[in-house]
């Protein structure tokens, strides 16, 4: 027995019958015990060093005695994977899945015998595990009370959190040590349209930490179905997170039909930052698609009628009243308000300026009935998803759209009212495919209808599973805003090519996000899959579009250009007005080159919180882009290009904040020059306060 396992016995009562499996390459230990009380206990080091002291599983139930203790081993399996696979979409072409898997069959004997299976999997770059409630004569149907999965960590680490939140991701990330998580509490609750905190300790995932010993921990959860999103409470006198699931509408924390598993529960471990950019372990331990024809799904560059509402220049609604009944009002008889952005003549301008930059799309929200009366009011019928306004032509803006090789995506806001969602949805699906579109964007802003469900809860993880599943059927692509935050399902299901659950660039116009939101966000929320962070935005005082808004962009124009490369998504908006996009062609022009889709990524440095540079070769071209971000300090960037084809030289064209430039005095101003690269070229470029830089990278013009 190793010395560890020996502790572990003589400090928690463990039985000797311990199992131990480690990672491929033997970094990772786990270890899986029973308590003297027959709890089921687990326990990981990373290079010797504790990344879980020994901790607790099990499931509190209402209705069935709990699944918490007195078990018995009844049996052990292992085994090894080892396969490469091939997404549809992704930052690269290959994703080796490679663990050692131990497989715990638990019974109790005081309970007939009722038994349950965790299942772990130690990978390279971290741990997964779930819990397995095999069909059974004395496990049928549960109600979970709680799920008691703890994480006991080795120390007070550094953590990067949101508060703990059943409605919604969409904080300022807060950076402290985990003891002062409760006194942060309070000024980290900002307000949303809705938002439910539980608990002064309560936190989200991804959790991303730092120890002081320099490992990187995130915790997070992967291939979350039919089940409610898991928070993480810290018990801050042990340092110990647990398990916090999200409630339904009577206080039930999960509704269970056996033969079924719990999502994987996550932790990702490494001593350098950058392997948790590049870990693939989400994805993973999710299933492969069943999908036999992916063709329909392509990644997505777009514009779209949609900032000049968020900044308050135009409306999504087309006329000013403010109590109205869907269906019962003739549109075409009530007045214009004169602001309305989505009309026929206006997204026709937006399909020229897509058409004439080389972009896929071009998304057109408040397009539809019902945008006067839709916020706040927990209000069922307020949009029917297949009424335009008068003012646009839907059949005319689809043979316009398609003259120019041009797509529109269709914009679904719910207003929380889902079960009226689920209702038009075919109708709203086949109007799409009718009128050519092939993606939607949903959104799910202000409190869930039905009342006292929660945007996290079971049923709501049901409701976007659904929307996905239906939406394949009609081989469309979701991109759902206010959803669960993504576990590593776009491998099943890769028509969900991406979800807000978090704050995007919309809040910049909305009072701004801080400049070190960027460089911790791919730490974080993309841990779980890509977002639709929106980003591009060249005018950064909102006061330009709107004299009453006087929010401004958090950045210099050129880390908005690095965010393209730093933050890894298919679908890639370039967000701001084309009337500013034509005053900065010159810096414009590396938003048109930059590839959504790749066969390999390389960070090149990374610390959460402060810096990030990536390097990525477009997917079945020699191009490479690279792109660096800092938070509010300024850094000197460095540059190698390793990555390159040893003995060519190829031309970099560098975006690069000009010498005087700073986020908040000066945004605007940068340089651009080409240089000649060889793979030997290291480069090294200063970022402005909140800057960045932006490379792009081709094969040289003879
Ligand atoms: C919130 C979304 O994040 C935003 O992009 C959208 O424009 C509004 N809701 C309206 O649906
Ligand atoms: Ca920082």
């Amino acid at each position: 027995m190793n010395k560890l396992l020996l502790a572990c016995v003589l400090l928690f009562g463990l039985s000797v019958s311990a199992q131990q499996i480690a990672s491929p390459d033997n970094n990772l230990q786990l270890t899986f015990a029973l308590s003297a009380k027959g709890e089921p206990t687990y326990a990981l080091t990373y290079k010797k060093k504790p990344v879980i002291k020994t901790s607790k599983l099990g499931i509190d139930t209402k209705d069935v005695a709990p699944l918490l203790n007195g078990f018995t081993i009844d049996k052990t399996e292992t085994a090894t994977f080892n396969e490469t696979w091939t997404p549809v979409w992704g930052e690269e072409k290959n994703i080796r899945n490679n663990y050692n898997e131990l497989l715990v069959t638990l019974s109790q004997k005081d309970q007939k015998g009722r038994y349950i299976r965790i299942r772990f999997r130690v990978f390279n770059d971290g741990l997964g595990f779930r819990y397995e409630f095999p069909e059974q004569p004395e496990l049928n149907y549960f109600i979970i009370k709680e799920e008691r999965t703890q994480f006991a960590l080795a120390g007070d680490h550094k953590a990067f959190w949101l508060p703990g939140d059943y409605d919604t991701q969409e904080y300022s990330t807060v950076t402290s040590k985990l003891s002062e998580v409760r006194g942060k509490m309070k000024a980290a609750v900002t307000p949303n349209a809705s938002q439910t905190t539980f608990s002064p300790t309560g936190l989200q995932t991804p959790l991303m930490m730092k120890s002081a010993d320099g490992l990187y921990i995130n915790i997070h959860e992967a291939a979350l179905k039919d089940y409610s999103c898991m928070s993480l409470n810290l018990d801050d006198k042990n340092m110990v997170l647990e398990s916090w699931l999200t409630p339904d509408a009577i206080g039930n924390k999960g509704n269970i039909q056996t033969s079924s598993t719990s999502p994987w529960r996550t932790v990702i471990v490494s001593d350098k930052a950058g392997d948790i950019l590049m870990s693939r372990l989400v994805y993973n331990l999710n299933e492969p698609t069943q999908y036999k024809d992916v063709s329909w799904i392509k990644p997505v560059k777009y514009v779209g009628v949609w900032w000049e509402m968020i900044t308050g220049k135009s409306t999504w609604a087309y006329n000013d009243l403010t109590n109205v009944h869907l269906g019962e009002l003739d549109y075409s008889k009530t007045k214009p308000n004169g602001k309305h952005a989505a009309n026929t003549a206006h997204v026709k301008e937006y399909i020229d300026f897509a058409a004439k930059h080389g972009f896929d799309a071009v998304l057109v929200e408040g397009w539809n009935e019902g945008w006067e009366d839709w916020f706040g009011k927990s209000k069922e019928f307020v949009f029917d998803f297949v009424t335009p306004y008068p003012d646009f032509d839907v059949k005319e803006l689809h043979r316009y759209a398609e003259s120019k090789g041009v797509k529109i995506i269709m914009h679904h806001e719910t207003s929380g009212s889902v079960r009226n969602y689920e209702r038009w949805m075919d109708k709203a699906y086949q109007f799409m495919v009718d009128n050519g579109y092939n993606a939607v964007k949903s959104g799910y802003v202000g409190n869930i209808l039905p009342r006292g469900e929660f945007h996290y809860g079971q049923w709501m993880v049901n409701h976007y599973q659904f929307a996905i599943e239906k939406a394949a059927e009609y081989k469309i692509m979701v991109n759902a805003h206010e959803a669960i935050r993504p576990t590593g399902l776009a491998r099943t299901y890769p028509n969900l090519i991406g979800n807000e659950a978090a704050r995007g660039t919309e809040y910049e116009s909305f009072g701004g996000n801080n400049p070190d939101h960027t460089t911790i966000l791919p730490f974080t929320r993309l841990v779980g899959g890509p977002m639709d962070y929106t980003p591009g935005i060249f005018q950064t005082k909102i006061s330009a579009y709107n004299p009453d808004n006087n929010s401004f962009v958090h950045t210099t124009l050129v880390k908005q250009l690095a965010l393209y490369v730093t933050f890894y998504s298919p679908l890639q908006m370039a967000a701001d007005l084309p009337e500013t996009y034509n005053k900065h062609l010159d810096a414009f022009q590396f938003i048109k080159d930059v590839a959504v889709d790749w066969d390999q990524s390389w960070v090149l440095e990374a610390e959460p919180g402060d810096y990030i540079t990536m390097a990525r070769k477009a997917k079945g071209k020699n191009e490479w882009f690279l792109g660096a971000i800092t938070d509010e300090n300024a850094r000197e960037a460095t540059f190698t290009f390793e990555f390159l084809p040893k003995g060519k030289t190829y031309w970099a064209t560098v975006y690069a904040d000009a010498p005087d430039a700073s986020y908040d005095k000066n945004p605007q101003a940068y340089v651009i020059k080409k240089v000649k690269v060889t793979s030997k070229t290291k480069l090294k470029q200063k970022l402005a306060t909140s800057g960045g830089c932006a490379i792009s990278v081709k094969e040289e013009v003879k």
